[in-house]
């Protein structure tokens, strides 16, 4: 199956799970819900739970335990969308378009923004916590929980997201940017593939296999990120280009230009391929995520 095909049909089974698991816009709260779902539903690639699907099927090819883990999928998805409408606000990176749409702040106003995108990273655990969706064992959802709070708080996402925004305009050696990268765009990226992994029941080596490779894919990502709001258009990203040399931004192509920077993106999709040298076929849609993650053009 091209990949394509494979993200859009799994883009649809993670649309129909958030479909499911999300609360309805009405009773007392419906325009704050409103505003969670105004953004969770204005069209992202869906890469983190898709990553942690095929990192279940990479284990163990049952559709059954993708559906288990669907419900997880899912609340990354909305840790994600969190950090999307907090990273645009006014006194981050102060954005108007995101996802080809107006973003959160723009519509229902900064505050609402702020607690829209607080609702979504609580309700992300409550998703996981909920007995009446969840099919694993306590014991993996216990460890799912803590490595997901691990990579969206202070030691992930959300401190690698202080420092994008303290390192604004300054000089920085190249491990502070490696730092940035890692934890506001790497750690949520490799704990959506470890889920999978505890998801399928891998084996310590798999998991760290699986970790690696999360890594690598991560970096790669937020260097991706970087280089096509250098080299693209606003039209085509669906939020705006050139903004990070506008706001003096920590990235790869202000590091080191953009020629080297494409050569730092294949290297760490080549090393996260690399990873899985010991998985078999089952492992072709990680290989060719990696391969997207390079090559995709928003
Ligand atoms: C954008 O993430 C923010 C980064 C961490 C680089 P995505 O490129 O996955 O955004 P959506 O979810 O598809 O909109
Ligand atoms: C954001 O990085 C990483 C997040 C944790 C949201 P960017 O600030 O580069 O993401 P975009 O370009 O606005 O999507
Ligand atoms: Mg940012
Ligand atoms: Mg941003
Ligand atoms: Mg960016």
């Amino acid at each position: 199956m091209d990949i394509k095909t494979y993200l859009s049909e799994q883009k649809q089974i993670v649309d129909a799970g958030l479909n499911t698991f999300m609360l309805e816009a009405t009773g007392p709260f419906a325009r704050h819900i409103e505003a969670m779902r105004y953004s969770l539903f204005a069209g992202g690639k869906r890469i983190r739970p898709i990553l942690c699907l095929a990192a279940a099927e990479a284990i163990t090819p049952s559709s059954e335990k993708a559906t288990a883990l669907l419900p997880v999928a899912c609340a990354l998805e909305c840790i994600h969308t969190y950090s999307l409408i907090h990273d645009d606000l006014p006194a981050l990176d102060d954005d108007e378009l995101r996802r080809g749409k107006a973003t959160n702040h723009v519509l229902y106003g900064e505050a609402q923004a702020i607690l829209a995108g607080d609702s979504l990273l609580t309700w992300a655990f409550d998703l996981i916590t909920n007995r009446e969706h969840n099919t694993l064992t306590a014991e993996q959802l216990l460890d799912i929980v803590h490595i997901v709070s691990r990579a969206a708080g202070p030691l992930g996402m959300a401190g690698g997201q202080s420092l994008d925004i303290a390192y604004e305009n300054t000089d920085y050696p190249f491990t502070t940017l490696q730092t940035i990268h890692k934890n506001k765009t790497g750690a949520l990226i490799t704990c959506s593939v470890q889920a999978g992994a505890i998801g399928a029941g891998a084996s310590p080596e798999e998991t760290a296999a699986l970790i690696h490779y999360g890594e690598q894919i991560g970096l790669a990502f937020q260097i991706v990120d970087d280089l096509l709001d250098a080299t693209s258009t606003t039209e085509q990203l669906g939020k705006s280009a050139g903004s990070d040399a506008t706001r003096g931004k920590a990235t790869y192509p202000a590091f080191f230009g953009i020629k080297l920077t494409r050569q730092k993106a294949q290297d760490a999709v080549a090393q996260a391929i690399e990873a899985l040298k010991d998985f078999d076929k089952k492992a072709d849609p990680l290989r060719d995520l990696a391969h997207y993650i390079y090559t995709r053009s928003n």
